[in-house]
């Protein structure tokens, strides 16, 4: 009685050539150990790498108690000499905050693609759908008369 199965043979066009298939434990263990440290190095050079200056004004274009949309961020100035800055990727489903607003005496950003509403001075949700508040940046420095955002 014969198998229906058998089991399949290299053929001249496989990758592997002349058919010679091999991964010892010892190999298996080394590739590990290079990928790991592959892994680490790369970790770390994200790390490294991740912050830079992704948007600056000048300190006199952020109003006292307002904001300003400048390229991808939102420049908050909620008390004299006190930066602030968030995404203006919405964090309800990834809209752009593309308004900036007076509502109820705060300043507020606005996503127009839900209708979500945020207060510029803490991020928090003043209104709309989204759960969340702006996602803030991972620093803010001021340098020379000029707000940098750091992400
Ligand atoms: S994506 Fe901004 S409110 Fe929905």
């Amino acid at each position: 009685m014969s198998s229906q199965f058998s089991n399949p043979q290299p053929t001249s066009d496989s990758a592997a050539g002349a058919g010679q298939f091999s991964c010892s434990r010892r190999s298996l263990l080394r590739g590990a150990a290079l990928a790991t440290a592959a892994t680490a190095a790369g970790a770390l050079l994200a790390a490294c790498a991740g912050e830079e200056t992704v948007a600056k004004a000048a300190t006199t274009d952020i109003p006292v108690g307002g904001a300003k949309i400048i390229d991808n961020w939102i420049i908050a100035q909620p008390e004299k000499d006190k930066f602030t800055a968030y995404s203006t990727e919405c964090p309800h489903a990834r809209g752009r905050i593309d308004k900036i607003a007076e509502q109820d005496g705060m300043t507020v950003a606005i996503c127009p693609k839900h209708g979500s509403v945020f207060d510029t001075a803490t991020g928090d949700v003043v209104d709309g759908p989204s759960r969340d508040p702006m996602a803030l940046a991972r620093d803010v420095q001021v340098n020379e008369g000029a707000v940098e955002v750091i992400n």
